[in-house]
Parts: C-alpha cells; structure tokens; sequence
C-alpha cells in the first residue's frame, strides 16, 4: 500500500512537472516564435514606406541592409513586403513550390499585356505546361537553328554602317535585337512582310506597362487603351499567320512554330490565341533584358583596355581556329567574352525585384543565425541588382572584373546556388537564358570582328525609372571598320 502511494505521488508529480514544462514551453517558446518577426524599416503612419520605396527601391535596400541584416519588412497601407536578401536566407524564395510562395498575384499586371488564358491568367498546373512549351522551343537543337538567323541579322543590320562614323549604341542593338527577336522567335513572316506593323503595336503594348500599370492595371487611362487595342490587333495577326502555316503545311525554325505544334499533356493542341499570348510573354521576357545587357557589355568593354584585347584575342584564337565560321558551337567557346557578359549583368540585372506572394508560414536563419518567421500574407522579395553586389560574396563587388567568374574563383559559386541571380534561379529561373547569351555573343563578336570601337560619351548612368531597369541616355560611340585577321 504504502508503495502505491509513493507511485501515485511520483505520477502525480511527473504529470505536474509535464504540465509545468508544458506551460513553460507555451510561455517562452510558442510566444517567442510568434516575437521573430523581421525588423520593419520605419515609415510614415499609414502609407508607411510608399515615399522611399517609390524614391527607389535600391537605395532604400542599401541603407536598411547594413542596420537590419538580409531579412526586413516593409509596410506599405496594409501590405507587408519581406525582403530576403543574400544566398543564405534567398534560397526558399528560388526553391519553395508554388503552393508556398507564388508568382500568380504578384505579376497579375502582366494578365492585360500578355493576353487571356496564358501564363499567370491560367493555373499553375496549366502555366507549368506553357512553360514546358517555352523550354521545349529553346532547347540546343532549337537553339542551333536560332543562331543562324542570329549571326545573319547581327551581319545585315551591321553592313548598313558606313566606313567610320558615330552611333548611339543603345539605339542600335535596341534594334537590332527586335529584329533578331522578331526573326527568331515571332517568325519569317512578321520579320520579312509585318514588321514595322508588328514592332508598332509592340511599341504600344510595352507603353501600355507603366509603373501604374503594377497597381492598377485596368485604369481607364489611354496608355492602357492603346495596349488593348495593340493586343487585339496582335491577336489577329498572328491568328493569320498560323491560319496560314496550317493551311499550307509549311513548317518554319522559329518559336512560333514550336507553340504552334505544342500540346497539353491531355492532347489538347495550343488556340491562336494561347500561341499570340505566349510569344508576347517571350519577347517581353527576352527582348528589353538583352538589349539593355548588350549595351552595358559594350560600355564596360570600351571602358576596359585590359578586357577589350582579351575579347578580341579570344576572337582571333576562334577564327585561327575555326576561319569566319560563327554558329551555335563556336559561340559556346567564347568563354572570356562570356564571362564580360555575365559581368555587366551581374552589376546590372534588368530585373531588379523578384515577387512571391507566401501561402503558409516559414522560417530562414540569416547568416549572422538569427532566425525570422514570416507570416502567411506577406509579400515576399527579393533583389537582383542588391543582391549581386554583396561584399561577402563578391570581392570588390563594384568593380568590372569578369575574371571573378574564372575557374579558380567562381564568386558566383562558392556561396551556392543563388549569389548571383540575374536570371533569378531554383523553380523558376529564366529559361531563355542560353538563348541571351547566343544572342549577345552573337552580336558581339560580329562588332569584334569588323569594327574599332571608342567610347566617346561619359560612362552612361543607370535609368532607376524604367520598368525593366537599363541605361539612361545615349551611349555614343565612334566605329572605324577593320577586319580582324589572325595575326593582328
Ligand atoms: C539578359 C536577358 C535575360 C534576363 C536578365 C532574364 C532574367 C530573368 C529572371 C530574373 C527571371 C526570373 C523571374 C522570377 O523569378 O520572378 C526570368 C524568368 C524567365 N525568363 Fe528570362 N531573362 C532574360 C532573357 C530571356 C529570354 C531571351 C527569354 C525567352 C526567349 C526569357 C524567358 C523567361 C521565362 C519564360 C521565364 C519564366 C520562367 C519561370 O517562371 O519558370 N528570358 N528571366
């Protein structure tokens, strides 16, 4: 008897000492929880950091970083945009699956400009399978054919310059890589017959995406009109192009025709009006993105002796070895040129933010180890254009050095998969990215070859205001023709 009691005691005191644990654990630990919440970056009552975010969102990451680590919050009215900056706390961002973090809220804007029924008008599950259409159009083989078309457009447009003379450089590879896109990627028939029609309504619809545009993308404003409108005469366009295509059976090398043959995984071939959608979503993601990073390659080349000998010795090593043949597999060895390419976007993404929108809760540990949990309802966020020029990761990070990326150093590796993201990453990294490279090696080694180049106007600034972030003003550059020989 007298052990049951004791037994009942012990039992009675495991049970409060459980309890007691039990509670301590709610106190400190679910509570505490609750308490990690990131810094939030001070704002004014209730339009909170609308002012600096809107006065440019860079230089607002570059004072808040240094004082509130890679993860912070910015309230804007009710909405609250989490920053995670640097690999270390970026990785959920690239990797989590859509039903954690997605990208269909977010980038509803696009709905009006890219048209019903594709991209993030649809569901994830039939996006995953446009998107499926998209890689299967640019894979190597596609790829190949593609920079043909490349190097002749790159070799007509270039002989129309003169002996010598004087150009804005921006305005021409902004030409010069519409025509590329338009060839590749919308077809023979809008590049050879409908262009200036097509590169108009184009025009209007890439006006009709203003900064306004991102909140409120219906405005009755005319910017938004002349946008429907171009859309719809777009639409029946190309409805008559494929009517065309299918009629006749012809079959052509460019994107187009890949969404023209592309079906559902239920068998259900694509509608005029999901492959007119589609190639608008492709020349908005390719076009402004390549051009801006052509320039900004030039102006770094022009501005760097050391680099530019070293382009053009790779270039003169390339046709000792492979005489003036440029196609896709002599393009993949220009590994020096690549890597000044890669060093322009690395200071200078284009796409300067990234968007999710977060579904469920979760949790990232900076690399000082401090831990945040971010609540369900956030907007999540991250930088580019910040991110790419941490001083942790990259030595001197302001500074044009493409050898960072040679073997031996490869910044852009050795703190893992998402230091640098210009072409975002993980689940939803850019699928066109071989095919910007092709295109701006392409370009560039053509300039290479036949023209000395000099940069006669100030090293150009960057234009903080454009949706797609490139360079302000004019980039002059004066261009003699030469050609380039083996034993220069
Ligand atoms: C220098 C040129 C380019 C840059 C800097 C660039 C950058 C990017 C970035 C940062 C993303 C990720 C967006 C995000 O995570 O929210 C992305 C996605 C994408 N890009 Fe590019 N891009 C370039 C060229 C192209 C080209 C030429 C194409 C097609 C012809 C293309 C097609 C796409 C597509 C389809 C996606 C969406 C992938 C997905 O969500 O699964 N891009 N790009």
């Amino acid at each position: 008897m007298d052990i049951d009691v004791s037994k009942l005691f012990n039992t009675c005191l495991l049970f409060v000492a459980t309890i007691v644990v039990a509670k301590l654990i709610s106190a400190f630990i679910v509570p505490k929880s609750r308490k990690r919440l990131p810094p939030i970056i001070k704002g004014l009552p209730i339009v909170g950091g609308l002012p600096r975010f809107l006065k440019g969102p860079i230089f607002m990451l570059r004072e808040e970083y240094p004082k509130l680590g890679g993860v912070f919050t910015l309230k804007i009215f009710h909405k609250n945009i989490t920053f995670l900056i640097g690999p270390e706390v970026s990785a959920h961002f690239f990797k989590a699956p859509e039903s954690e973090l997605s990208q269909q809220e977010v980038y509803q804007f696009n709905v009006p400009t890219f048209g019903p029924g594709v991209v993030f008008d649809v569901d994830y599950s039939v996006r995953q399978e446009q998107f499926r259409f998209f890689t299967e159009a640019l894979r190597v083989n596609k790829l190949k054919s593609y920079v043909d078309q490349m190097v002749t457009e790159a070799q007509d447009y270039f002989s129309k310059w003169g002996e010598s003379g004087e150009v804005d450089l921006k305005y021409e590879l902004e030409h010069l890589i519409i025509l590329t896109a338009s060839r590749c990627l919308l077809g023979r028939e809008v590049r050879d017959k409908l262009f200036a029609d097509v590169s108009a309504l184009f025009h209007d619809l890439d006006n009709g995406m203003q900064p306004i545009s991102v909140l409120f993308p219906y405005l009755p404003i005319p910017a938004h009109r002349r946008r429907d409108q171009a859309r719809k005469k777009l639409a029946d366009i190309f409805a008559s192009i494929i009517a065309s295509r299918k009629s006749t059976g012809k079959s052509e090398d460019d994107m187009l025709q890949c969404f023209i043959d592309s079906k559902y995984k239920d068998g259900r071939p694509t509608t005029e009006a999901e492959v007119t959608g589609l190639l608008i979503a492709a020349l908005f993601a390719g076009q402004h993105t390549s051009s801006i990073t052509s320039t900004w390659t030039g102006a770094y080349l022009l501005s760097n002796s050391k680099y530019l000998s070293a382009v053009v010795d790779e270039q003169k090593n390339l046709m000792g070895k492979h005489g003036d043949r440029v196609d896709h597999d002599v393009l993949a060895e220009m590994d020096v040129l690549y890597r000044c390419i890669k060093e322009a976007l690395r200071l200078h993404p284009p796409l300067i933010m990234l968007l999710r929108s977060s579904h469920t809760d979760f949790s990232v540990t900076t690399r000082e180890g401090k831990e945040y949990d971010i609540p369900k309802g956030h907007i999540v966020a991250t930088s580019p254009a910040f991110a790419n020029r941490l001083p942790h990761i990259f030595k001197d990070p302001d500074t044009y050095d493409p050898d960072r990326f040679a073997v031996g150093r490869e910044e852009d590796k050795i703190a893992g998969a998402f230091s640098y993201i210009s072409f975002g990453g993980g689940r939803h990294g850019c699928l066109g990215e071989p095919f910007a490279y092709l295109q701006i090696k392409a370009i560039w080694s053509h300039l290479l070859r036949n023209f000395e180049l000099e940069l006669v106007s100030p090293f150009p600034e960057i234009d903080w205001n454009a949706m797609v972030v490139g360079v302000k003003g004019k980039v002059m550059v004066r261009y003699k023709r030469r050609e380039l020989s083996v034993n220069q």
